[in-house]
């Protein structure tokens, strides 16, 4: 059977750049983008789009049906900073729409599930440096409890009931073309755009926070690339460790800097500061690259210099 494709949260930061390269791959009559809010960006226009509600069973499986659906990536959540402001509302979205998708992966209605983890999963009790695949975890914030309980949920799937679910625990993405959504890495996003724009930034994360952070296009390949491999090659149905580069707000000021000589920056930490303390500075990621092949292409000197570049031809022109 051909390959039909099902991305719900398809308007968010990851999901618009995956459904993308998801359509250039299987061709866009393969490729459905779904979210709970129409946007007027090309992931609804340049496509096939529904509008859907992931705490829907009845909604996602209708679609499943209408559209042959193989294979789901379920991207909508809400992420680190706004789940805190809303834990019970973040904890039933995060768990739920979850739920869904694996109960019609074992109904047999689909055969293969992505589903993104995050280093949130991590907390204050995990060794900070290089965290291992296999270590403490004891994550503080809900988005970590929700994400490290549904990385059990997913290997109990599998082992018990033959789920194909695969998952990479997201460091913190960086892209120009999509805003982010409310997470603790956000600053790496916001610095670039201030940059440009006003030569100088208040972060809200303090000067030597260091976090792990990977370009989008790496965390698009990584998505795709596990999604890719064939299924014996995934022998960890939790979630993978993946990593591409770490950095504080300090680092990349000096990399932009290298750029633009007047930027500066100040620090003025918030809420998010007690979050990314909890968080790793940096991730062993060798058994994704052991298992299957992954590797990643951009470093903080290659990224902040295609940022600035399409920033400044897409966005600030
Ligand atoms: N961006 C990061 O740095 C990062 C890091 C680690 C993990 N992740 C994970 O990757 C996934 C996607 O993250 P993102 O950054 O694209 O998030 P985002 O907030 O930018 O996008 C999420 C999308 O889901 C949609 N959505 C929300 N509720 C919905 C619902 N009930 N039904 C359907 N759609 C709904 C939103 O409208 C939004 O377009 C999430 O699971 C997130 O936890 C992201």
């Amino acid at each position: 059977m051909d390959t039909k494709i099902l991305i719900i949260g398809a308007c968010g930061q990851i999901g618009t750049e995956l459904t993308q390269k998801l359509r250039q791959i299987y061709g866009v009559d393969n490729v459905i983008a779904s979210d709970i809010r129409k946007l007027n960006i090309d992931v609804v226009n340049d496509g096939i789009f529904e509008v859907v509600n992931a705490l829907d069973y009845n909604q996602i499986e209708h679609l499943i049906e209408k559209y042959q659906i193989t294979d789901v990536y379920l991207m909508a959540a809400l992420l680190s900073a706004t789940a805190e402001k809303n834990p019970a509302f973040a904890w039933d979205l995060n768990m739920n729409s979850l739920f869904h998708v694996l109960n019609l992966a074992k109904a047999g209605k689909i055969k293969k599930i992505y589903w993104p983890s995050s280093i949130a999963v991590f907390g204050p009790t995990t060794p900070r440096d290089n965290t291992p695949q296999y270590t403490i975890m004891e994550p503080s914030t809900v988005y970590g409890i929700s994400k490290q309980t549904g990385e059990r949920w997913c290997e109990y799937y599998h082992t018990q009931y033959g789920v194909d679910v695969r998952s990479i625990r997201y460091p913190g993405l960086i892209s120009w073309s999509t805003p982010p959504g409310g997470g603790t890495t956000d600053y790496a996003v916001d610095i670039y755009h201030k940059a440009i724009t006003e030569g100088e930034f208040t972060s809200f994360l303090s000067e030597n926070s260091g976090l792990p952070m990977m370009y989008m296009d790496d965390a698009i390949k990584a998505t795709i690339g596990i999604m890719q491999a064939p299924a014996e090659q995934i022998k960890i149905r939790s979630s993978y460790n993946l990593s591409a580069m770490s950095f504080t707000p300090k680092e990349i000021a000096a990399e932009i800097k290298k750029h633009f000589p007047d930027f500066a920056i100040d620090y003025a930490p918030d809420f998010r500061q007690k979050i990314a303390d909890s968080w790793p500075a940096s991730i062993d990621d060798s058994r994704a690259r052991e298992d299957w092949g992954w590797q990643n292409d951009y470093n903080i000197e290659n990224m902040t210099v295609e940022m600035i570049a399409k920033l400044k031809e897409h966005i600030y022109k």
